[in-house]
């Protein structure tokens, strides 16, 4: 209970959300299990395996794609809820369930909305195909078929999970929605295909066939095969949560963040769901208005994005983007070919490494290393509209030894002349609030304000009371520039490093 009483929700509040203000790997996962003890009910919204959530329990680290990250509050009878919104793909349930009984933590009182979409073989052969071919215009997705899969959802020809219970059902939907991948993956060399289909994702190429490029029958019997291990936990999870808000205490866990949305994003870099807290409670069965208390979790006081598009305030710059996106970037090429990476470095490219190996930021589902730069406020007076003012900082004591700490406060438009109807952007503008556009973000020189570093050691700090000045003098400033609260701090990966403010 101790971490309850640490950090806990309003005593008025029954239904709290956890949302990221950034661009993902925020830390929720860690926000999401300690506030499970909290609440009776966990419940996912939005994306899918593309997601990564780690929680770090004692030595033990777990990283889900799935489930919710309140699983791990085993024996405590806990439900958790992959809602509608989720795209669902049950070989990767079936794994995360899997481990979970491997390491004895099996919680069954896992519920998955029926009404949900079904990631299917065709979704992870159309998203790894398309950003093969796509050159310069691809987007640095995950492959696990996120945006077709969404796509298939507003073009009306997707499958639900309940389709896997009714076999007819599923045939002659699976059917009709092959139709535009077949007509579409004809285009290539079938041995471009072949491979993309032989991969370990996709049951290293049963779904393959040389003529009809998917066999409808090896699609068929594999998802019969999941309806039959799954079916005890598909419900009418919309209906289920709209009976408990207000008797019960549910919390709403977020995925990837507000600046990857759909829909108030950064086009195109974003994924294919809306990470609002609109989307979060839409993908639910519930609406805003029943959230009573909504935490935005924001990486402090750096940032990181995965894949592509603008970061104004990058280390490296470019050459970060270009390296980060390579095959050649892993953590171990990092610390091979820059073993003198510093925090402190002049070298903003090498401070970016530093930040990244010391941060551990590499991809909990495809380990590229994260794009590092200083926090930027105006995305986050951005983001806020869309999630909340009750901030969470996360990952405080990465800058520990960081002597010269930077925060983006505006930016100066560096473009041509920007048209948006009502307003138009001039060259040598300042920009306090972000537009979500990435061609005018890429000309956004960022401002800064530079801080002392505090220079100490905050991992084993408790109370509010003992961290040191500098780092609340920060805290203050970013208060004051964007309207926001700080309500919590995180200065470690455990549940006992957290700081309630
Ligand atoms: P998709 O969601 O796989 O289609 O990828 C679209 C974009 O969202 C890419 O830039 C991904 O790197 C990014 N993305 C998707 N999920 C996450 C996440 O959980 N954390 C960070 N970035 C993500």
């Amino acid at each position: 209970m101790q971490d309850v009483q640490r950090f806990k929700p309003p005593h008025s509040a029954t239904t709290v959300a956890i949302v990221d203000a950034q661009w993902g790997d925020t830390g929720k996962g860690k926000f999401v299990d300690l506030l499970s003890g909290w609440a009776d009910i966990i419940a996912r919204g939005t994306g899918g395996a593309n997601a990564g959530h780690t929680i770090c329990i004692g030595d033990e680290t777990h990283i889900f794609h799935l489930i919710p990250s309140g699983i791990l509050r085993d024996g405590e009878g806990k439900i958790n809820i992959i809602g509608n919104g989720v795209a669902v793909d049950p070989s990767i349930i079936r794994r995360e369930l899997r481990v979970l009984r491997e390491k004895g933590l099996t919680n069954e009182r896992l519920m998955i909305a029926y009404n949900a979409h079904l990631v299917l073989p065709q979704h992870l052969v159309m998203d790894r195909i398309r950003e093969s071919s796509a050159g310069s215009d691809k987007i640095g997705t995950t492959g696990k078929g996120i945006g077709p899969l969404y796509i298939d959802h507003v073009a009306r020809i997707g499958l639900q999970v309940a389709d896997m219970l009714n076999k007819d059902c599923f045939v002659r939907k699976l059917k009709r929605n092959l139709v535009d991948k077949v007509a579409y993956l004809r285009t290539f060399d079938s041995e471009i295909v072949r491979k993309v289909m032989s991969h370990d994702d996709l049951a290293n190429g049963e779904f393959y066939n040389p003529d009809s490029i998917f066999t409808l029958e090896a699609i068929v019997a594999a998802y019969e095969d999941h309806a039959h291990a799954l079916r005890g936990m598909i419900r009418d999870t919309d209906a289920f949560l709209r009976k408990s808000v207000g008797t019960k205490k549910i919390l709403l866990e977020g995925a990837q963040g507000v600046l990857l949305s759909v829909d108030h994003g950064i086009q195109p870099y974003v994924t294919s769901s809306d990470c609002t807290l609109a989307g979060l409670t839409k993908g639910v069965g519930l609406t805003v208005r029943d959230v009573d208390c909504t935490y935005s979790i924001v990486k402090a006081f750096f940032m990181t994005r995965v894949g592509e598009g603008v970061f104004p305030t990058e280390f490296g710059g470019e050459d970060s983007a270009k390296w980060c996106g390579s095959k050649e970037a892993t953590k171990v090429a990092e610390q091979e070919k820059y073993p003198n990476a510093s925090i402190n470095s002049t070298d903003t490219f090498e401070q970016g490494v530093a930040i990244r190996l010391q941060g551990a930021e590499y991809g909990s589902t495809t380990e590229r290393p994260r794009r590092t730069g200083w926090l930027d406020l105006p995305l986050l007076r951005y983001a806020m509209q869309f999630s909340s003012k009750g901030l969470i900082l996360t990952k405080l004591d990465v800058l520990d030894e960081c002597e010269a700490i930077r925060i983006c406060v505006a930016y100066k438009y560096l473009g041509k002349r920007y048209d948006m109807g009502e307003k138009i952007i001039e060259h040598g503008d300042e920009i306090r609030v972000a537009i979500p556009n990435n061609d005018v973000l890429k000309y956004g020189q960022p401002v800064y304000r530079d801080f002392p570093g505090w220079l100490c050691k905050i991992s084993d700090i408790r109370s509010a009371t003992d961290l040191p000045s500098k780092l609340v003098a920060i805290v203050a400033f970013l208060e004051a520039e964007t309207g926001a609260k700080v309500v919590a701090v995180s200065v470690g990966r455990s549940r006992e490093q957290t700081i309630a403010l």
